[in-house]
């Protein structure tokens, strides 16, 4: 393969990054996405205790936002936790019976407000988008003030990608902020799902073969929703993160029983096969981030050589 990317080079990244903002928005594969990132700069910083979260807030099981600051680069690397990017919340009053919650295709989620100015801006959703998290659940579509209760769930996603491509058409600088959307992260459950005793903990290998391509209707989606915007600052801006063929093969990289710990306190059959260990995975796709930032700061003229 004639592939000329620029190798990671994470004091250059940090430099690039200099008083900047970077944040991940999505689910917790984005944050595992984001927790690559931070190791892979911190490379760059010999004093670590330059490196913090801004409210002292521990990284670990802790949920919703975080944001670590670089000190010497005034840069922050943040990670908000929005599994549908569209606002999950109670149904309105009057909704049908067995609406106990609802997800607004028309709203984005209320954390957009902290984010919209961010520098760059690196979205990703998929895994939360099935019957398992929403419908069964009794997490309904609503649209307005109107819960729908036919509307499928590939309908649903569609309207919720339209909601988004129209706020950041609305509400982002693209002049300012750098884009992008991390397509869906594989999984490699065998023998079951993640909830009825699906595994990989014997995979010791990544598929060495040549693998069919992985279709991947949430990128799909996105792409077909851009094509109707085609022309407009909101598409030239905005840059697919596409690692969906090239993390498929790696049905060795994730967490898989290694999750639950030394001391066992979950239940063994609950394995891990989406989430990915660290270092792993989640590097590539960073590397790949890294090779779009340094594309979009480069002067016009030297594009095509990059
Ligand atoms: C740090 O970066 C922010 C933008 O993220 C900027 O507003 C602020 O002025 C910078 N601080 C310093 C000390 O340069
Ligand atoms: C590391 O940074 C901390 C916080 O800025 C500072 O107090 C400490 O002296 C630094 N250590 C070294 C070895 O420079
Ligand atoms: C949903 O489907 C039912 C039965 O097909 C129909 O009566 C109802 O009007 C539909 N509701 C909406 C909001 O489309
Ligand atoms: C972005 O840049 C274009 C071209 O330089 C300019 O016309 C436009 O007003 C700018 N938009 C914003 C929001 O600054
Ligand atoms: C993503 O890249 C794969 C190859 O790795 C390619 O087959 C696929 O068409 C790309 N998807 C999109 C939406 O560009």
């Amino acid at each position: 393969m004639s592939c000329t990317c620029k190798r990671f080079d994470a004091t250059k990244m940090l430099e690039t990054l200099r008083d900047k903002r970077l944040v991940f928005v999505g689910d917790s594969i984005g944050r595992n996405q984001w927790e690559s990132l931070l190791c892979m700069l911190s490379s760059a910083v010999a004093n670590k205790s330059k490196i913090y979260e801004v409210n002292g807030s521990p990284i670990t099981k802790h949920t919703g936002f975080l944001s670590f600051m670089f000190e010497d680069y005034n840069c922050t690397v943040e990670y908000y936790r929005s599994t549908y990017l569209v606002v999950q919340g109670h149904p309105p009053p009057g909704a049908p019976e067995g609406v106990r919650l609802t997800l607004r295709l028309d709203h984005m989620d209320w954390t957009a407000h902290r984010w919209r100015d961010a520098d760059v801006l690196i979205f990703n959703t998929g895994h939360w988008w099935n019957y398992e998290k929403t419908i069964k659940m009794g997490c309904y579509f609503q649209i307005g003030e109107e819960v729908n209760m036919n509307l499928t769930i590939t309908d649903a996603f569609r309207i919720s990608v339209e909601t988004m491509i129209d706020w950041i058409a609305r509400e982002v600088n693209m002049n300012k902020s750098y884009v992008l959307f991390r397509t869906y992260s594989p999984v490699h459950f065998r023998g079951g799902d993640w909830n009825t005793g699906g595994g990989c903990n014997s995979e010791t290998l990544p598929d060495l073969g040549s693998l069919p391509a992985v279709s991947d209707s949430h990128s799909r989606t996105i792409v077909d929703v851009l094509s109707e915007h085609a022309g407009e600052p909101v598409v030239m801006n905005l840059d697919l993160l596409n690692i969906t063929q090239m993390s498929a093969s790696r049905k060795d990289g994730h967490a898989s029983v290694y999750h639950i710990g030394p001391d066992r306190r979950a239940p063994m059959q609950l394995q891990d096969c989406s989430h990915w260990c660290l270092p792993g995975v989640p590097d590539s796709w960073n590397e790949i981030l890294y090779a779009l930032l340094l594309k979009r700061n480069a002067p016009k003229f030297s594009q095509v050589s990059l």
